[in-house]
């Protein structure tokens, strides 16, 4: 399901005059080139690896399992909370010793957006930093490295030329993500992705149709559209396709079954979208809508745009579809300024939303963001402490909700089968988890009927019903 999202602004240069070392003795790549490419962070990141290796694959390269196996070790990183960011340093770390023995090491993704050239202060052996509207450009960043430059960048964001997806190599056999919008316009006081990716672009509707129609033909059943806000989709074609109905258009592609989107800004959330699901089945019957804090005044210093109220009533608009559909939301605790009272009033959110699934962060102050200058910061055991509890609350109500589904019926993606013998998994429409027992021989990638026989607050438990 959702992970979390990163994202900043620069220029493509190649700076080969500082050069003190030789060529790199890439002399038989690209066509023997290897790249060992690791990501963090969220689905746009793994989504931005599969468009990467698409590139490089198309170029001859090799991708190998392992960092030691790899000419070429790259990482996709995410720098949304500082913990992710220092995640990616200490794995250079660990990879230091391996520079000397001529490999390239290359940072992407939002970490190189968000440093830039200071990745090179911080970490002298890495010498490709890349943002993720740069990446098709990789091939040439390669050779200039080969061809005698010490270090290259590519850090340029106002280029649209990532959705230009043909060059995708898709590491999910049934789900194919697609991004329809790069970038964000909102100013969330506590968010780096406006900087590191950049501003809104929206993908031209006919060419998202195009490739549906493409992924369809190679067997997709399953499209999951994906955007920072992906429901402020603004078709930049003269038909101005409107979300809702990019959601129709796509579900009417003959070949595909479901069609998922991700993530929802809740003040773009219109009823036409609601409209939308109930009218076509194959729209699944999940809106992630992260509200943030349940408090109003915490809303409004993180500039989220709404009120609790304005929040619950698109719950409401929500709740109230012929179908019923499952709300997931994300959560910052410890917000500068949060008092317990403000915290009493996220978690009396959760008892009114009774969420399906919640992802719950401490708050993480991240650098250029405008909240890094508010005062009245909340001590880190608070924080802790909020996030526990509130884990507690949200995890109180999984199970209860998911126990009251025991004796449905769901229809499953069969994603995954369990070393145990007869055990597969696959997730149902409303995006839960099941872990289902059948005698079938094969059912990856087949749509299943499962009924539900047991619960837990992550999954659910069951039989195919044949
Ligand atoms: N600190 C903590 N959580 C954050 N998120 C975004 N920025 C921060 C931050 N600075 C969370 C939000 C967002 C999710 C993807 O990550 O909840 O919805
Ligand atoms: Fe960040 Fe807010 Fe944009 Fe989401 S809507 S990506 S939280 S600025």
């Amino acid at each position: 399901m959702h992970k979390p999202f990163d994202f900043e602004i620069g220029r493509l240069t190649g700076q080969g005059s500082e050069s003190v070392r030789p060529p790199l003795g890439l002399a038989q790549a690209p066509e023997r080139g290897t790249f060992f490419l690791e990501t963090f962070g969220c689905q746009m990141n793994d989504h931005d690896s599969e468009k990467v290796a698409g590139v490089l694959l198309a170029r001859g390269y090799r991708q190998v399992e392992t960092a030691e196996a790899a000419r070429l070790i790259l990482y996709n990183t995410c720098s949304i909370r500082e913990k992710a960011a220092q995640k990616v340093f200490s794995r250079l770390g660990e990879y230091r010793a391996k520079q000397s023995e001529g490999k390239i090491i290359g940072v992407l993704g939002c970490v190189a957006q968000q440093e830039g050239q200071g990745i090179f202060e911080r970490a002298p052996w890495v010498s490709l930093v890349c943002g993720s509207a740069s990446y098709r450009k990789l091939p040439e960043l390669i050779a200039q490295l080969e061809s005698g430059n010490h270090r290259v960048t590519g850090l340029d964001l106002d280029t649209d030329e990532t959705f230009e997806s043909e060059i995708t190599r898709r590491d999910n056999p049934f789900r194919a993500y697609l991004t329809i919008i790069e970038g964000c316009d909102k100013a969330c006081s506590y968010c780096v992705v406006p900087y590191t990716r950049g501003p809104e672009r929206s993908r031209a509707s006919d060419s998202i149709l195009r490739e549906v129609g493409q992924l369809a033909e190679l067997g997709y059943s399953e499209v999951q559209l994906l955007g920072q806000t992906v429901n402020s989709y603004a078709d930049p074609t003269p038909s101005k396709m409107r979300f809702a109905e990019l959601l129709l258009a796509v579900a009417r592609v003959p070949g595909i079954r479901r069609v998922r989107f991700t993530t929802s800004h809740p003040s773009d959330f219109t009823l036409d979208i609601v409209e939308a699901m109930e009218a076509q089945p194959k729209v699944c019957e999940h809106v992630h809508l992260p509200v943030q804090s349940g408090s109003t005044k915490v809303l409004q210093a993180m500039q989220r745009t709404y009120t609790r109220e304005q929040y619950l009533e698109k719950v409401a608009m929500i709740r109230g579809a012929r179908r019923p559909i499952a709300i997931t939301t994300d959560i910052i605790v410890g917000f500068p300024g949060e008092s317990e009272a403000d915290f009493e009033e996220t978690l009396s959110l959760l008892d009114q939303v009774r969420y399906d699934s919640l992802f719950s962060f401490k708050y993480s102050p991240r650098p250029n963001t405008p909240s890094l200058r508010l005062n009245d910061v909340v001590p880190e055991e608070e924080k802790s402490r909020r996030l526990a509890v509130l884990q507690d609350k949200q995890r109180e109500i999984q199970s209860a909700g998911n126990k009251q589904l025991i004796g449905e019926t769901f229809e499953v993606l069969v994603s995954g089968k369990s070393r145990r013998e007869n055990q597969w998994s696959g997730y149902t429409s409303s995006c839960r988890l099941a872990n289902f027992t059948s005698h079938a021989k094969e059912l990856l990638g087949t749509y299943v009927q499962v009924r539900v026989t047991g619960a837990t607050p992550n999954s659910l438990v069951g039989d195919h019903m044949v």
